[in-house]
């Protein structure tokens, strides 16, 4: 008998609801998943058979490990109650038990449904290779397409090229294409989310700050570089105040100091954007310090 923590019998008992177990490697959540499918099966008053259960899983190895320990359970549970001719139905009806990878599973339906779907029932999947060649072709074609095509789209289409490509080949735009295609067809409707991704550059007229969601990642990419250059700066002064150091420097990194810490103050988008254009690093002296040329030397 194992003795379940309190988090562990939470999630084997809760029940009526959707519940997300999360936990550390090893720490028992295949052993707690297992369980509660026993606890269902061997519920007194509610007791379901096997095969109404639907359990997936990634991989085909995590799925035979559930069979195989859902299994094991089983014959343990007939063990303690021989009788049992629930359990000994459950026993015999594991093997067409649902319990599989999400991929087979949704095989199975749309093979049972391809009627419906108006598919070749004997379809079959095509493996990595397969599909990456298709997916070429059908970017290469559509590519074609696009660069000897006419019309409105057509500038769209090219200022897009222009922005995302290198100066050599436009692989970086397929990149992106393809990224894009890969993360869209992660949402439940890739559509939608394809189509919703231009709203967030619509900037009303008057706009708060609050209307642009992106500024908040933007103010954030600029807190990093701030924060480095401050790195970079305390370095350059350490290094300046060493006794071999480029003393005559300090006066400039000082400065920039100052005036990274000033824009660190600021958080409001239209004071940083009056800042940046006006605030200059120091230019630092062209007269050699007698120890840095020291230190030059040495190198
Ligand atoms: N409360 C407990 N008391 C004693 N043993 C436990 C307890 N919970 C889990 N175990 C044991 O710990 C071992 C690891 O459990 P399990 O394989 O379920 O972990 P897991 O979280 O699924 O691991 P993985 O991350 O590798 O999938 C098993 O032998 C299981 O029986
Ligand atoms: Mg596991």
């Amino acid at each position: 008998m194992v003795n379940w923590t309190k988090e562990q019998e939470a999630a084997i008992y809760t029940a009526g609801k959707d519940i997300l177990v999360a936990a550390a490697a090893g720490s028992g959540k295949t052993a707690v998943l297992v369980e509660r499918i026993i606890q269902k099966l061997t519920n007194q008053e509610q007791p379901v058979d096997i095969d109404e259960l639907l359990v997936v899983t990634f991989s085909n190895a995590a799925a035979q490990e559930m069979s195989s320990r859902v299994g094991a359970a089983l014959e343990k549970a007939l063990s303690e109650n021989p009788s049992s001719m629930h359990l000994k139905k459950q026993l015999s009806l594991l093997q067409k038990a649902s319990i599989s990878t999400l991929h087979s599973f949704c095989l199975d339906i749309v093979r049972q449904h391809a009627y419906m779907l108006d598919i070749d029932p004997g379809f079959r999947i095509l493996d990595n290779i397969e599909a990456d060649l298709l997916k070429q072709e059908v970017m290469d074609d559509l590519l074609e397409d696009w660069y000897g095509g006419e019309g409105v789209n057509q500038e769209s289409f090219f200022a897009v090229v222009d922005r995302f490509s290198s100066d050599r080949n436009d692989m970086d735009v397929v990149e992106l294409v393809d990224a894009l295609y890969v993360f869209s067809i992660q949402n439940p409707w890739p559509d939608q989310w394809l189509d919703r991704l231009t709203d967030v550059y619509k900037v009303p007229q008057n706009w708060q700050e609050t209307d642009l969601p992106w500024l908040d990642s933007v103010k954030d990419m600029i807190a990093e570089e701030l924060d480095g250059l401050e790195q970079e700066i305390n370095l350059a002064m350490e290094t300046a105040k060493e006794p071999d150091g480029p003393y005559l420097y300090m006066d400039a990194l000082e400065q920039d100091k100052q005036m990274v810490e000033q824009a660190k103050q600021l958080t409001a988008w239209d004071d940083l954007q009056t800042f940046f254009p006006l605030a200059n690093l120091q230019g630092y002296p062209v007269k050699k310090c007698r120890n840095a040329t020291k230190i030059k030397r040495k190198k």
